[in-house]
């Protein structure tokens, strides 16, 4: 009987692993913190503070390192935060104006605060990847989503670090995307406005986006508000999308984030992207959100 030679594992230049990923030295140490203590848990993105109680009011110096976690981390978390809402919102102002969502209504008397519920009877999750509120011409700086209730288990957070996923990329990708850019709108999310008159907005943002402070680059599309790629066939621009969209999936790229009640996680929405994890129905998750408004209109600065 013919015998066929044992199947070779591939080795050298025909790696059977497609994906190693050395994420970009930025060439800055880390910052040194003295009134808090910052762990970081994974390599791409994201960290747990400790040491602060956001009851008080921060700091300079307390809100001073906050600021550089978040820059550094990209996204950072809190434990055990029994904070009012008037508390929460000060906390945000701390950053900058607070934003006002154009279509959800806030609680009443708080029109900053973005409430996301989901029970038995009302099932909310934004499940797909996205940064928020991208459709707006100087989006936002980023997030502090605070856990009012939780499920027994599930109702986790996944965020992505879109400098490693850019990082992530060939540089023939990487010059390819660098010079397009593409449309963010609201619509086909929140649908028509009442008035015909009122239109739902919407902007056109660089694929690529230097971030203010780090000029580190990331990815600036995202699978929820991101609607074409400026200058483009339809097919050509679904093929671009769907790719970064399935490159953004690697989980080399993530954090994923367990909630307990009062935790709170602090998300730079010009380098991140999130989505919730709708594993805990019908159990009830309650989470409030205040966004951060930014002036800083997206940009690419090639490095
Ligand atoms: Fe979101």
């Amino acid at each position: 009987m013919d015998q066929k030679p044992a199947q070779t594992v591939l080795k050298g230049s025909n790696r059977i692993w497609e994906n190693e990923f050395r994420l970009a030295d930025t060439g800055k140490s880390a910052p040194a913190y003295e009134t808090i203590q910052v762990r970081r848990l994974s390599p791409a993105l994201g960290a747990e503070i400790s040491g602060v109680d956001l009851r008080q009011p921060l700091g300079n110096q307390t809100f001073q390192e906050i600021h550089d976690a978040l820059v550094d981390n990209q996204v950072i978390f809190f434990r055990d935060q029994d904070i009012t809402m008037d508390q929460h919102k000060d906390f945000g102002r701390r950053f900058g104006p607070l934003h006002v969502h154009p279509v959800i209504p806030g609680p009443e008397g708080h029109p900053e605060i973005l409430e996301l519920h989901s029970d038995e009877k009302a099932q909310y999750s934004a499940s797909a990847w996205h940064s928020d509120v991208t459709f707006e011409k100087t989006p936002n700086l980023g997030s502090i989503l605070i856990a009012r209730a939780m499920p027994d288990a599930g109702g986790d957070t996944e965020f992505a670090s879109m400098h490693a996923a850019y990082e992530g990329l060939s540089d023939k990708w990487r010059h390819f995307l660098s010079g397009l850019e593409a449309e963010h709108g609201s619509e086909h999310v929140f649908g028509r406005p009442k008035n015909e008159k009122d239109l739902r907005p919407n902007a056109v943002h660089p694929v690529l986006r230097t971030h203010p402070l780090s000029g580190r680059t990331g990815i600036f599309v995202n699978s929820v508000f991101t609607t074409k790629i400026m200058g483009m066939k339809p097919k050509e621009s679904m093929a671009v999308l769907d790719f970064l969209y399935c490159h953004i999936e690697t989980p080399e790229f993530h954090v994923r984030f367990k909630w307990e009640v009062n935790s709170i996680a602090f998300w730079d929405n010009r380098s991140t992207q999130h989505r919730a994890i709708a594993d805990y129905f019908p159990q009830t998750r309650t989470m409030q959100r205040v966004t951060v408004n930014s002036d800083d209109v997206p940009h690419y600065r090639p490095n």
